[in-house]
């Protein structure tokens, strides 16, 4: 049994900008049945601190950051959180990260050294009679524990600090001249440390401060340590490389199952999906169709590939194919897809962000479409798993490592549960889109890939038994 504190910027049901709130939100309860008691620490955005249940101060700051501040202990979802109460900081309509023009916070770094700050307290004061035997980190805005652990209690008597890499994309990087604003050692502004070509660099303070580093696929743990997917950091880690460790992603199985989504017709088997597709096809107004239904669930941006589905398209229409896109992102990429769809019969476009329609996506499409550049490990291709919605993704991170592409010899073993393809381009794209209609076309084989879709372990049994045995490996108590 390990006691953890869990820390990051986002957590669902509360706060979710993506899936790092999926994974802050099941993980707890996973690790649950393995004894572990885990309590979250996320900031008190506005819309958090409305759906707290039993909140109680538990903490008091009277300047962190700028202002007076407190943590609560409370409840939401069954989870068991700490808040961040830095009205200063976190009370602001919009986005977590986001200000009303689109652009960052101009004060993110001093944001988030406050939450590491906060959770280095917890950590060393403990709570009443809690104290955690480990802190476990969730991408740069957390990186700065290990700095403040060290600093509240040196190196040798410090709680251990587990770092998981969600996206390496973001580094939370700030001027020099906010050493002293951020609370840190000006000794160890070195590129030892945080230092990162001149600038403080949260996620390098987590990856040089941790003691174990784990990122959330395996394929995305080797991809790293390599110039083209390290954005920067591949040296850092090749250096830690033998601490760190990919562990995938699960998903919360009760929140996405298809016997009791109630969201959508519910069904058992794949025959179920036909009424979800004929009422999702009605919501997006999309006429009847030779060709599979696709589906698309996601931030819109360079990530996510979505320049690519915009130029291989032609090669899904042309064949009868349909695709309904549901996200919200980048405005050039939000203008260009509206305005394909409006010239498009069998394009839907629906920019914002709606979990319900999500469920009625998956349960309606035929075929989920994750054309991603980089990918540490997507959830979209498994909800898609449960819901015998054929992934059709980029062989990239995780999405190498959820889905067996249909090739003529797993197919042929009847152990396929998607398409995959590379490289990530669209004319690779537009080669996936041919092979999905072909074997859309061909009913029985169709029918064994969302069978054995829906057979595959998407849970988070496997790896929370991972995470938990990594915890034990640390804890000292
Ligand atoms: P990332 O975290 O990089 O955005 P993931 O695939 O891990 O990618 O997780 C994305 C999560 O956000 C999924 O739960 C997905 O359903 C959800 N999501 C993304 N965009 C939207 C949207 N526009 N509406 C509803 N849910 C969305
Ligand atoms: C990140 C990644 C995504 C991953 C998610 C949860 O946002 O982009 O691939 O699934 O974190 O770990």
């Amino acid at each position: 049994m390990t006691r953890v504190l869990s820390v990051a910027s986002e957590c669902a049901p509360l706060v979710k900008t993506g899936g790092l709130a999926d994974v802050v939100g099941a993980l707890p309860a996973a690790l649950a049945a393995f004894g572990d008691d885990v309590r979250t620490l996320i900031p008190g955005y506005r819309a958090v601190m409305g759906g707290l249940e039993k909140p109680k101060p538990v903490v008091e700051f009277d300047d962190l950051f700028g202002g007076a501040a407190r943590v609560l202990a409370a409840k939401n979802a069954g989870l068991n959180l700490f808040v961040l109460d830095a009205p200063h900081l976190f009370d602001r309509a919009g986005s977590p990260y986001l200000g009303d023009d689109g652009s960052d916070w101009p004060d993110n770094p001093e944001r988030f050294a406050a939450l590491s700050f906060a959770a280095a307290h917890i950590a060393t004061e403990g709570i009443g009679r809690w104290q955690p035997d480990v802190v476990h980190g969730h991408d740069w805005q957390a990186g700065f524990i290990p700095e403040y652990l060290h600093a509240m209690s040196g190196d040798d008597s410090r709680i251990p600090f587990v770092f998981t890499i969600h996206n390496i994309a973001f580094h939370g990087n700030s001027s020099a001249d906010r050493l002293a604003a951020l609370r840190l050692s000006d000794w160890r502004f070195t590129a030892e440390h945080f230092e990162f070509w001149g600038q403080i660099s949260a996620l390098k303070a987590g990856l040089t401060g941790a003691d174990k580093i784990t990122t959330v696929s395996k394929t995305y743990a080797e991809e790293l340590m390599t110039p083209e997917f390290g954005m920067g950091m591949d040296g850092v880690l090749r250096a830690r490389a033998a601490d760190v460790t990919g562990i995938v992603n699960g998903i919360d199985k009760d929140v996405w199952d298809p016997t009791s989504d109630p969201q959508i017709k519910p069904f058992k088997t794949a025959k179920g999906k036909r009424a979800n597709k004929t009422a999702l096809r009605k919501e997006f107004g999309l006429s009847e169709a030779d060709g599979p239904l696709c589906v698309l669930i996601s931030r819109l941006t360079y990530q996510k590939g979505i320049d690519l589905v915009l130029e291989a398209l032609p090669s899904l229409l042309s064949r009868g194919g349909q695709l309904a896109l549901l996200g919200s992102g980048d405005t050039e990429l939000e203008v260009a897809l509206l305005e394909r769809a409006a010239n498009e019969e069998n394009l839907a476009v629906n920019i914002g962000y709606d979990e319900g329609l999500a469920h009625r996506m998956m349960a309606g499409g035929d075929a989920v479409l994750v054309p991603s550049r980089f990918e540490p490990c997507g959830l979209t291709q498994l909800y898609g798993l449960r819901y015998g919605t054929v992934p059709l993704v980029a062989l990239t991170g995780g999405l190498s490592d959820t889905v067996i592409n249909a090739s003529p010899a797993a197919l042929a073993q009847g152990v396929a549960t998607g398409v995959q393809f590379s490289p990530v381009t669209a004319g690779a794209l537009a080669h996936a889109f041919t092979r999905i209609c072909d074997l859309y076309q061909m009913p029985d084989t169709w029918a064994m890939l969302q069978k054995n879709a829906m057979k595959q372990p998407v849970g988070w049994e496997t790896s929370a038994a991972e995470y938990s045995a990594l915890y034990a490996s640390l804890s000292k108590g």
